[in-house]
């Protein structure tokens, strides 16, 4: 195992840990932003770090098509390539081919797409996704894994995580770097908990380093994503990290970290940038709105940022959509608050503060009579 997880407080089922890894030693509860090509859009490595980025998520699929995981090897891994000093995280793949490429077909043998690059059939099996990602060298590598949209019901869910059992041991036997790259497995089982109780013991059984949560923020409503949350957490063991993959939402993240989940990744932050949005402790601020055209005022007031300290609304609305340092600047402020969320739930946890700090979030995002 490459890893230790500490945890330094606990509120009811809420933990504050710090999960040392082997580029850097993280605090949790804590957001992982996402970056595809080996970068975070419209940020340099130095600002994720004046940000207090802590470790960044890299894309299988995309970093093996371009520049290839040979080639990342060759110039020496990932770190080094995109010159981030602190802990990286790679996805397995098999989820952004099902949702990026309609094309994409999952048989046993592995994940079966249509290369965006020549139009010809490739596959991607669980021992190539580690083998990839053995050469990426992210602190962090995840088990292939058969994903299904938890809006669909009937047999496929089952055979979804079944075989996401099954590729867990073939992930596991194809890993050559167990003593510097950390395999977690992912618990699928759609909405179903008797699958998800199966799926989770199945995967505890094999003593991963940690454990994801998948499958979840695909469409389902609020009550059935956070039940199985809290399913899962409750069963999986307290001294290895948990990840829920792909959320999220501030709120999201303030709900899984009390049910006792640890890690959190998405697009939103950045995504929600690029289209003219901030992230502010009231809820979102559409800076493409006219009214921002006067306004003279930062995005947040309270926030300590580069960008609030320096840049109007007013500026950053004239520039969003019309040149890229818009949403470079809202990108940023957005990480900055992802980061600052992740901060202020660890203090308040290890504090013991824990709920008072949910109440006011909740309080200025659901103001009275709203
Ligand atoms: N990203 C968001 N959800 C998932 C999931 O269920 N599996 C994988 N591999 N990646 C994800
Ligand atoms: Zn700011």
């Amino acid at each position: 195992m490459a890893l230790r997880f500490e945890i330094l407080g606990r509120f009811n089922r809420a933990r504050a840990a710090q999960l040392t890894l082997p580029h850097f030693v993280c605090q949790t509860p804590l957001f992982m932003p996402v970056g595809t090509q080996g970068t975070i859009k419209g940020l340099t490595t130095s600002q994720l770090e004046e940000i207090g980025c802590q470790i960044i998520l890299g894309n299988t699929y995309h970093l093996a098509l371009r520049p290839t995981s040979e080639l990342i090897d060759e110039l020496g891994g990932l770190h080094k390539f995109m010159n981030w000093p602190r802990a990286l995280l790679t996805d397995s793949g098999g989820f952004q081919m099902v949702s990026l490429l309609h094309l994409a077909d999952i048989t046993e043998k592995g994940v079966t797409f249509q290369s965006p690059v020549d139009g010809k059939p490739m596959l991607l099996t669980p021992e190539e996704s580690i083998q990839i990602q053995n050469r990426i060298g992210a602190d962090i590598i995840m088990a292939l894994d058969d994903v299904v949209k938890t809006t669909i019901t009937g047999p496929r869910i089952e055979e979804a995580m079944y075989r996401t059992l099954r590729w867990i041991d073939r992930c596991i036997a194809a890993h050559k770097r167990p003593h510097d790259q950390n395999l977690f497995g992912i618990v699928q089982g759609g909405l179903d908990p008797v699958l998800r109780d199966i799926c989770v013991k199945g995967l505890v059984d094999r003593d991963l380093p940690g454990y994801a949560i998948g499958g979840l923020a695909g469409g389902e409503d609020k009550d059935s994503f956070w039940r199985v949350v809290a399913q899962c957490t409750a069963a999986l063991p307290e001294d290895k990290p948990r990840y829920v993959m792909g959320v999220g939402y501030p709120l999201d993240i303030v709900v899984c970290s009390a049910l006792g989940a640890d890690m959190y990744d998405c697009v939103y932050p950045t995504r929600t940038a690029r289209f003219g949005t901030a992230l502010v402790p009231e809820g979102v601020l559409k800076l493409k709105h006219q009214a921002m055209a006067h306004d003279t005022r930062p995005i947040d007031q309270m926030c300590e940022c580069m960008v609030c300290k320096n840049y109007s609304r007013a500026y950053i609305h004239c520039l969003v959509t019309k040149d890229a340092m818009g949403s470079q600047l809202l990108s940023y402020h957005n990480l900055f608050y992802m980061m600052k969320l992740s901060r202020d739930l660890h203090s308040s946890i290890v504090e013991g503060r824990f709920p008072e700090f949910v109440c006011k979030f909740l309080q200025k995002m659901f103001p009275e009579g709203d």
